[in-house]
């Protein structure tokens, strides 16, 4: 039984990658809440499994552990996973890595290794749930996690910043390609949210600098619940209009 309520996730399934921590796992809660049966991606099986707790809502929840650095090895086996859960009607790229590496130092192995996860496992997750027998024949919504790093620079982040950036421009092209075929592709970007991604970065050990993320930030930080709830509304039917763009989710970090 679907609901009136444009934003309910009932009766939709939802692939999530990076849903043992942090945003995924928000984004994970946040779209049962609404009422969607979520399938679950990310390394670390006990982490998986805590996140199919907090997701309980009656529905058969699964995940699949796969190491997405990994070009290939994986594919056959997500598609048998994915074809005994189809139909899927949306798809969440949440998993991802922020490497902070000065332009000096940087070396070709950690540019290909933080472009295969941040964005070319993205690609290859698409062009996957694409394939008929796994996306819902009524169509299906995209939703990649970039980050406001996409627009804004930072030092030390180019690397991280170029696979965000990718993300947005991703969307576009897709978003064009697929309209026809009801898929609809979107990115969101937040600035920074408390998740053990960000708790580890350099700013949280020294106070001066923590202060200026605050400043940045006239909203607070945000926290993985707020880019669950942008992630909710791209994923439902409240959204059937949006295509091709970049969500801002940031605290007003960018409005200045
Ligand atoms: N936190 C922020 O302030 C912030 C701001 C803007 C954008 N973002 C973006 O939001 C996304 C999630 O960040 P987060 O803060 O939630 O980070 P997080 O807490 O560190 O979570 C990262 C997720 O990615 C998964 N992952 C990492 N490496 C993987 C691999 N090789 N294969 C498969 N999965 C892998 C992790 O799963 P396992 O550990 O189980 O492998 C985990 O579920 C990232 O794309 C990040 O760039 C974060």
């Amino acid at each position: 039984m679907n609901s009136k309520n444009p934003f309910s996730l009932i009766d939709k399934t939802i692939l999530i990658t990076g849903a043992s921590s942090g945003i995924g796992q928000g984004i994970a809660i946040a779209c049962a809440g609404q009422g969607a049966k979520v399938l679950l991606m990310g390394r670390n099986v006990e982490r998986l499994e805590e996140t199919v707790q907090l997701c309980a809502n009656g529905l058969g929840h699964a995940y699949f552990s796969v190491d997405l650095q990994q070009v290939g090895g994986w594919q056959e086996e997500l598609t048998a996973f994915l074809k005994a859960h189809a139909p899927i009607q949306g798809f969440v790229h949440a998993a991802g890595i922020s490497p902070t590496i000065p332009l000096k130092v940087m070396k070709s192995q950690q540019m290909l290794d933080c472009f295969q996860l941040n964005v070319f496992s993205a690609v290859q997750l698409i062009q996957l749930i694409t394939k008929p027998g796994i996306k819902s024949p009524e169509g299906m919504s995209v939703v990649l996690i970039s980050s406001v790093m996409s627009e804004a620079g930072e030092k030390g982040k180019s690397l991280y910043a170029m696979t965000k950036a990718a993300l947005v421009a991703l969307v576009k092209s897709l978003a064009l390609e697929y309209a026809e075929k009801r898929i609809r592709f979107n990115a969101v970007s937040p600035a920074v949210v408390d998740t053990p991604l960000s708790l580890g970065s350099h700013y949280r050990k020294e106070e001066e600098a923590m202060r200026e993320v605050l400043k940045q930030h006239p909203l607070g930080l945000g926290s993985a619940a707020d880019v669950g709830n942008a992630s909710v509304f791209l994923l439902s039917e409240a959204s059937r209009w949006v295509t091709g763009t970049n969500l801002i989710v940031d605290g007003g970090y960018l409005a200045r």
